[in-house]
């Protein structure tokens, strides 16, 4: 398991020399390599963080394996503020308005929203860029799926949404190149879409998040760190006029300049110690809302994770579909890593000793992440299966293994889809 990460490109300047060389244009010196102003890690983001891109591992688990199948589940890449948001944006920007700031810090008085409603929660240029080289980098790290394209080999989903399908096409284009762009089949699913948003159907979901789970991340912002975290920035600022809200739509809007042009004057309003806070905070907002806090969070993913068992056994069994890509969202990808016990302690990655937490979001779903079942047919007949998210081998399993024979993968599945009924699952009782 060692050879896996030894093997791949140390320096990250050859790196990305060789990506600008592949690409024939500078972008991931811009945007990817960049930290422009930030004084923290950009993984503080949490759910909002841009996409990691990780030193390329090697993709073959031995010379006696080849690839034979990829299922991806992705989601989508850097986008634009909600409209809801940037309402929000505003509001503040007005109250902004009216207070004096102390040095250096004046400018905060004149900030101005430049987020258009137009655009609310659209796929940003950034975002469009990210997935072009996410989808590069597939190409090069599964060269032969993705030789040619031919509509019947590649089965492509999106949900309805124009952030999915956009990151859909831009990541053909980055496997395919952009001559083929008009060609590209892309199944654009409906809003009524049970498989890639379960999470819309489940009123037991619904209600729980109402009831219990949102009270539960009210009261987190209410202890002592966080009181202690308002009073800290006041006082940076030399006010005491801004509260929670505020603080917390300035981190928003840190956040969201950060992810459309990757940098932000808001962002230095806020010290590491703040960004550790935020951090912690969206995580536990992320998994209380959507991951192990409440098990219906989890469970109803079941019925994405039952299609995804019989499209792999439909590959095994020769299906000619060389790949199948589909295009979601974190409130897809989060429950499906909780069912499958997928936590930041599973990733093989760099300076692993720095994540001490298991359910860092900022490592395991930013912008764009992605999470693959590959499947290899092996010379003595065998086949393999190994899973990455954001590229990085995920170890699997009791045993916590690099790969396991599918066989076995899917003994694991069959358990975790045994009782896959979402009509009881996600029902009320006492209700209809
Ligand atoms: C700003 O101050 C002006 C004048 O005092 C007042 O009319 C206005 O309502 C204030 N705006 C906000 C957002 O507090
Ligand atoms: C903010 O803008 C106003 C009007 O343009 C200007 O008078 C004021 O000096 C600016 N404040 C700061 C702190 O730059
Ligand atoms: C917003 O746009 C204005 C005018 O185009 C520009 O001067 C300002 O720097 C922009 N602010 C940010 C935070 O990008
Ligand atoms: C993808 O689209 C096809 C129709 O082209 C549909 O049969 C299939 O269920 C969709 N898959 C997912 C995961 O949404
Ligand atoms: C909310 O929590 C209570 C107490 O644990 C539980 O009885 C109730 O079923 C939960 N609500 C939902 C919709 O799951
Ligand atoms: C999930 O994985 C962790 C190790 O990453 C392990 O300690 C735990 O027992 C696993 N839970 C289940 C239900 O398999």
């Amino acid at each position: 398991m060692r050879n896996f990460v030894e093997n791949h490109l140390s320096s990250k300047l050859l790196q990305s020399i060789f990506i600008c060389f592949f690409a024939g244009i500078c972008w991931y010196l811009f945007f990817v390599n960049e930290n422009n102003l930030l004084h923290f890690p950009p993984y503080r983001f949490s759910l909002k963080a841009r996409y990691r891109f990780s030193p390329l591992q090697k993709l073959l688990p031995s010379s006696q394996c080849e690839i034979s199948h990829l299922l991806a589940v992705c989601r989508h890449t850097s986008r634009y503020p909600t409209s809801t948001n940037i309402e929000q944006f505003s509001v503040l920007q007005n109250k902004l308005h009216n207070i004096s700031f102390i040095s250096p810090y004046e400018w905060l008085q004149n900030w101005t929203n430049n987020f258009s409603l137009d655009r609310a929660g659209e796929l940003s240029t950034a975002g469009e860029i990210e997935a072009i080289l996410i989808g590069e980098r597939y190409k090069r790290r599964y060269m032969e799926l993705f030789d040619y394209y031919s509509p019947d080999l590649y089965q492509v989903n999106s949900t309805y949404k124009n952030r999915a399908y956009g990151t859909a096409i831009a990541f053909m284009t980055g496997l395919f190149g952009k001559n083929f762009k008009d060609k590209f089949e892309v199944t654009r699913n409906t809003e009524d879409d049970n498989l890639l948003r379960f999470f819309d159907n489940c009123i037991k979901y619904e209600q729980n998040i109402i009831q219990n789970a949102s009270k539960i991340v009210d009261k987190i912002r209410e202890g002592p760190e966080f009181v202690e975290l308002l009073q800290r920035v006041n006082n940076r600022l030399g006010t005491q006029l801004l509260t929670w809200i505020d603080i917390d739509t300035l981190w928003r809007i840190c956040t969201m300049e950060f992810l459309a042009t990757r940098s932000s004057l808001v962002c230095s309003v806020f010290s590491d110690q703040d960004s550790q806070l935020f951090e912690y905070f969206y995580d536990s907002r992320a998994y209380l809302l959507k991951s192990g806090g409440y098990e219906i969070n989890v469970k109803m993913s079941c019925i994405l994770l039952k299609h995804i068992v019989s499209k792999l056994q439909l590959a095994a069994n020769g299906d000619r579909k060389k790949a199948q890509l589909y295009f979601t969202h974190a409130e897809t990808l989060i429950p499906l890593l909780a069912l499958l016990n997928i936590t930041t302690h599973n990733l093989v990655m760099e300076n692993k000793h720095l994540y001490d937490r298991a359910n860092m979001y900022g490592l395991l779903v930013p912008m764009g992440a992605n999470l693959a079942f590959n499947l290899f047919r092996c010379v003595n007949g065998e086949m393999i299966l190994t899973i990455e998210l954001n590229e990085e081998l995920v170890l699997f399993g009791k045993h916590l293994k690099s790969s396991v024979l599918l066989s076995e993968f899917f003994e694991i599945a069959n358990f975790l889809i045994s009782d896959c009924d979402p009509t009881t699952f996600c029902s009320i009782p006492g209700s209809d």
